[in-house]
């Protein structure tokens, strides 16, 4: 279903959840909106903790309704409804109950199947993409979202093509390739270069089309389409964190939930998620976690970018001195902007703490994460200390350290039979 036929879904279908396991199918993705509708038609009383509804998520995977078996479509199907883990470790140290969405077991790896996947449905809807054509999804990335797209597209029968930094880590590469992307590498470049990757793949995907219009000789381009998937500016990433990662943590969590903390690359996620749960859960805080050389800190805090050198991009990459990848930025993007007014506060987080942290993770809880979880725990440890015990914080695990090995996990150094001795506070108040 559609994004567009979701939100249509949405308005008409709340009360015929009930009905059978064929109408769930149906209204599969509009189950978000389906909440929300509800649940604030219910809660009157002002205060956004009105009697908890009790959810029931459809479920898009059920092949047939009448053997009883559960079985999901496609990868496509294996994208969402991640569960939610507590980590034992940091809940244990702070008293609170500290938990992470664990969007690492997206089938491509990440949260950024959830968006790819609204990326290429929007524009299947909107007739720019066809599919099983061999049409062209073009997006400039150095992370996570070109491995969703590369799969995505090899399952619906397009082709990515991504452009990313040329110092982009081997394993991300390697990975796209073998997924069947084009990849293409250029210099790494500030975003008002015409050659930074974004705007390399934006040209690229504007001159398919317009060939693809004025064309009349034999090319083999010549009948394809194509899209700049967009991911920073394009609706579609805030809106599928707001139509699903939202509603699933709202009937995971209910009002249980105090915090939610996560850091920011696009701000798909923190914009859709806030715009989701913050209408249910007025009390509920919602922080920013934000790695070194990134705006982002000072915008929330100060409502000001780092300096004015930095928002208009003119750093040779969007973010400099740090070990962390996919969260941290020095401009403004759109879906960072559609939820920065629901953010309340913004914990900086250094390398040195996000080192310390994974290890404390992979030591003491088995959880072997990638770079921005580890910023993503550090600042909900943070937060945690600053509520005190007895509360529920939600953070996200957004990938594994298996993607992080030769830059990220290389500095962290090697890890032992035996437990560090760095305690959680030892962890909080260091700095680089
Ligand atoms: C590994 C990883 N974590 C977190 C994020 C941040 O997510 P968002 O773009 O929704 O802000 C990204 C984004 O690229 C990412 O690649």
């Amino acid at each position: 279903m559609t994004i567009n036929s979701s939100r249509a879904a949405g308005v008409v279908l709340p009360v015929a959840i009930g009905f059978g396991i064929g109408v769930l199918l149906t209204i599969t993705t509009s189950y978000g909106y389906s909440i929300y509708k509800q649940h604030h038609h219910d809660d009157d009383n002002g205060t956004g903790h009105g009697k908890r509804q009790k959810i029931t998520l459809a479920d898009n995977t059920v092949a047939s309704s009448s053997d009883g078996r559960d079985i999901r479509i496609g990868v496509e199907g294996l994208i969402g409804r991640t569960p939610i883990m507590k980590i034992k470790s940091l809940s244990q140290a702070t008293g609170c109950e500290i938990l992470a969405k664990v969007e690492m077991m997206n089938p491509g790896g990440s949260a950024k199947d959830r968006i790819a996947l609204a990326i290429v449905e929007q524009a299947e809807a909107e007739g720019l993409l066809r599919p099983n054509s061999n049409d062209i999804v073009f997006e400039g990335t150095s992370g996570s979202t070109g491995i969703s797209l590369a799969m995505i597209c090899r399952a619906k029968g397009y082709r990515a093509h991504i452009f990313l930094p040329d110092d982009t880590s081997t394993e991300k590469i390697e990975l796209l390739e073998k997924l069947g992307a084009v990849v293409e590498k250029v210099p790494p470049a500030s975003i008002v270069d015409k050659n930074q990757y974004t705007n390399a793949a934006r040209a690229r995907a504007e001159q398919i089309m317009s060939h693809h219009e004025d064309n009349d000789d034999d090319d083999d381009d010549k009948n394809k389409q194509a899209i700049f998937a967009d991911q920073f500016e394009n609706e579609a990433n805030w809106q599928a964190h707001f139509d699903h990662t939202g509603p699933e943590i709202y009937a995971q969590l209910g009002d249980s939930l105090h915090a939610f903390v996560t850091g920011a690359g696009t701000g798909g996620t923190i914009s859709g998620v806030s715009r989701f749960l913050k209408p249910l859960l007025p009390n509920l805080k919602v922080v920013l976690a934000d790695p070194p050389g990134s705006g982002l800190f000072n915008k929330v805090k100060y409502g000001v970018m780092f300096d004015l050198r930095e928002r208009e991009g003119t750093r040779r990459r969007h973010q400099v001195d740090t070990l962390i990848e996919g969260i941290g930025i020095n401009r403004l993007t759109n879906n960072f902007d559609v939820g920065r007014s629901l953010i309340d506060d913004a914990v900086r987080v250094t390398d040195k703490q996000s080192l310390a942290m994974a290890r404390y993770l992979v030591e003491r809880d088995g959880l072997f994460v990638g770079s921005s979880t580890a910023v993503n725990c550090v600042a909900a440890a943070t937060v945690a200390k600053q509520l005190g015990p007895g509360h529920t914080i939600l953070t996200v695990a957004c990938d594994s350290g298996a993607r992080h090995l030769s830059k990220f996990w290389k500095a962290v150094g090697p890890i032992g039979g035996e437990l560090s001795h760095e305690s959680l506070d030892q962890i909080l108040n260091q700095r680089d």
